[in-house]
């Protein structure tokens, strides 16, 4: 028997690090050996997520953060904000661990660009050019042999994976791209704010972060290597009553007139190899419940020759395939396991 993965997750208490210790119970190959919280540290996981409790990974003790301490580990999963990954990321690196880091940290390839966005200061910029950035449809190659993976945002994911066969393809004008995308509320992680209690998101909608949301240049970055030409688009993203779950509807307009079988032709022979993305039928279009707690991206077409748009339509489950669901997919590829392994296939119904 091949030898099992030894696995550390820094920022076990938030809502990926939560998703994450979900996610490797089912995981026969990779353990979790170290999970870390400077407010959590002593206790066991099962005393904070009783899910755990009478299963074996319940009994591991949380400890405080400290790179020296997770070295023993063959890849660690930082579920930090920004700016704090990036040290934890160096030293970790220097000790020979690999990385999937699921902050946007590494994300940008520019330095400046990060600052511009981010307002930090990136202290740790040498690593950038050796980032891969964790989107394995895209990416495949590159992360099996790398030791830092930038896992993608979650309003990122759903955008590229979106647009990508259709850019590739050359099929869409790319001046007039717009993403209107729609998250559950824990997109914005599980510490206290007002505009995340209960009876501020619960049976209301509304926009927010328009038009600077920090997602904007990781989206562009990509999705204007995927066209071979810089693309700006319009970002624009709602609060919906949900706990998780991204919708995201995509406008775009046709180059030259075609129809929706075209359309999805091509979206389906795009993703023919990429078991993790479903395109759907024609005349299905996605919902957040039947990706929930899965890495799937369910991706719906319609095409309006009214206006000559092509409407895609993206669906995932922002802390599986947006965050924690992904960074397990790129753990396995680091470590040689098969993109899958260990991964949920069936959605978490109510
Ligand atoms: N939520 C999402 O849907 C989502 C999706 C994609 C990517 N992400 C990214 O993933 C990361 C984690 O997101 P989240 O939603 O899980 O955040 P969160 O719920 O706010 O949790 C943050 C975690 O980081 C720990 N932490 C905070 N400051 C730290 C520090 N200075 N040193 C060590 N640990 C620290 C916290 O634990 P202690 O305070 O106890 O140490 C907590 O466990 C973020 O960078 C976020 O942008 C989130």
């Amino acid at each position: 028997m091949s030898q099992i993965i030894k696995a550390g997750l820094v920022g076990v208490t938030g809502y990926t690090g939560m998703e994450l210790a979900r996610l490797m119970v089912h995981h026969s190959s990779m353990e979790l050996v170290k999970a870390t919280s400077r407010s959590e540290a002593g206790k066991t996981l099962a005393e904070i997520y009783p899910f755990l409790n009478r299963l074996p990974l319940g009994d591991l003790v949380i400890t405080q953060p400290d790179p020296a301490d997770l070295a023993e580990c063959d890849v660690v999963f930082l579920a930090v904000p920004h700016k704090t990954a990036m040290g934890i990321a160096s030293e970790l690196l220097e000790a020979g661990v690999k990385v999937v880091d699921l902050s946007a940290d590494f994300r940008i390839n520019d330095k400046a660009t990060y600052e511009a966005w981010y307002k930090v200061e990136h202290t740790r910029a040498h690593l950038l050019g050796e980032a891969v950035y964790g989107l394995p449809e895209l990416y495949l190659d590159k992360i099996m042999g790398a030791r830092l993976i930038a896992n993608p945002g979650c309003y990122p994911t759903s955008a590229i994976l979106g647009l990508a066969p259709a850019l590739k393809a050359g099929l869409v004008e790319t001046g007039d791209i717009v993403i209107d995308a729609k998250s559950g509320a824990s997109g914005a992680g599980r510490g206290a704010k007002v505009g995340n209690l209960f009876c501020e998101v619960a049976d209301s909608f509304r926009a927010y972060g328009l038009p600077t949301h920090r997602h904007t240049p990781e989206i562009e970055q990509e999705i204007s290597k995927l066209a071979g030409t810089d693309i700006t688009v319009s970002f624009n993203t709602h609060l919906l009553p949900i706990d998780r779950g991204i919708l995201s509807t995509i406008y775009t307009r046709l180059k030259s007139v075609a129809t929706v079988e075209q359309v999805h032709e091509i979206y389906t022979e795009f993703y023919s190899d990429k078991p993790l993305v479903r395109v759907l039928p024609l005349g299905q279009l996605p919902e957040t419940r039947h990706v929930r707690g899965t890495v799937f991206c369910d991706i719906g077409l319609v095409v309006d020759p009214r206006t000559n748009r092509l409407i895609v339509l993206s669906a995932i489950d922002n802390l599986c395939r947006g965050a924690s669901g992904q960074a397990l997919m790129n753990a396995n590829l680091i470590c040689g396991l098969d993109l899958d392994e260990g991964l949920p296939m069936a959605p978490m119904m109510p």
